[in-house]
């Protein structure tokens, strides 16, 4: 899990996915699935990646009532996947239940699948924190408040901005995960990510894992974008 690149398989159908994996036969993967693709291909989609053997972060962010949650989660953690994901504004008898969940699913003697929360969603802004959300603290006490919430009630990590992670290990530890997306290398276009940081500003700020889409998925050389990210983002300079 630590020092993963995880590239965000954010397409419309499998077949998209098969043709965009081609060139990648020869490299074990860290993928992440999310709704577009689970909602359109249903779990015979884990399976698939499964077989090619690549790692699998299931990207749903689970957020309703805990009972709820708690059973979604037991049929999910049944899909073998190695990462989940809820909402910490879920609460933290939500996160605990999805946590249960996921032992209750996990078939003996596997591993059951790393659980994090999104905190606040790196498209949130203050204003809406304090106007739309009626939060009284910033956007990053909130932020801070949720880690340290998930962290209690059981969870492995979060999902974050990078610019963010380097307190929340301070303040959790550095055990708690941090996964981190909005990474660009210097070259990529910002799309419509705001707050971005470099393969190498990730590094350096002790980041678990972070999450590349379109600097990879929408490349020229998808394999080539690959490598050079992985290589920045694990020091390896040539
Ligand atoms: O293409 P890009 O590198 O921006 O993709 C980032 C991925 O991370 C997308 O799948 C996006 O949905 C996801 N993500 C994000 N910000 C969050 C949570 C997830 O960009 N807070």
């Amino acid at each position: 899990m630590r020092d993963s690149l995880i590239i965000a398989l954010d397409f419309p159908n499998k077949a998209k996915v098969l043709e965009f994996l081609q060139p990648f036969e020869q490299e074990q993967l860290f993928v992440k699935v999310g709704m577009e693709l689970f909602y359109s291909e249903g779990p015979a989609i884990i399976e698939e990646l499964k077989m090619l053997n690549h790692k699998i972060f299931l990207d749903l962010k689970l957020h309703d009532i805990p009972n709820t949650v708690k059973s979604a989660m037991k049929v999910l953690a049944r899909l073998d996947c190695d990462l989940v994901n809820v909402h910490a504004a879920g609460g933290s008898a939500m996160m605990a239940a999805a946590v249960e969940g996921l032992d209750a699913g996990t078939a003996a003697g596997r591993k059951r699948p790393y659980c994090i929360a999104v905190t606040q969603l790196t498209s949130t802004s203050d204003a809406q924190v304090s106007q739309e959300q009626l939060i009284g603290v910033s956007l990053i006490d909130s932020v801070m408040n949720y880690a340290s919430l998930a962290q209690s009630s059981g969870l492995d990590g979060v999902v974050c901005s990078p610019h963010e992670a380097q307190l929340i290990q301070s303040r959790l530890g550095s055990q708690f995960l941090t996964v981190t997306p909005g990474i660009r290398p210097d070259s990529s276009e910002l799309q419509d990510q705001k707050r971005v940081a470099t393969p190498k500003f990730a590094r350096e700020q002790g980041i678990s894992a972070i999450v590349v889409g379109r600097p990879i998925t929408r490349s020229v050389n998808p394999l080539e974008s690959y490598l050079t990210i992985k290589n920045e983002w694990k020091g390896v300079y040539k």
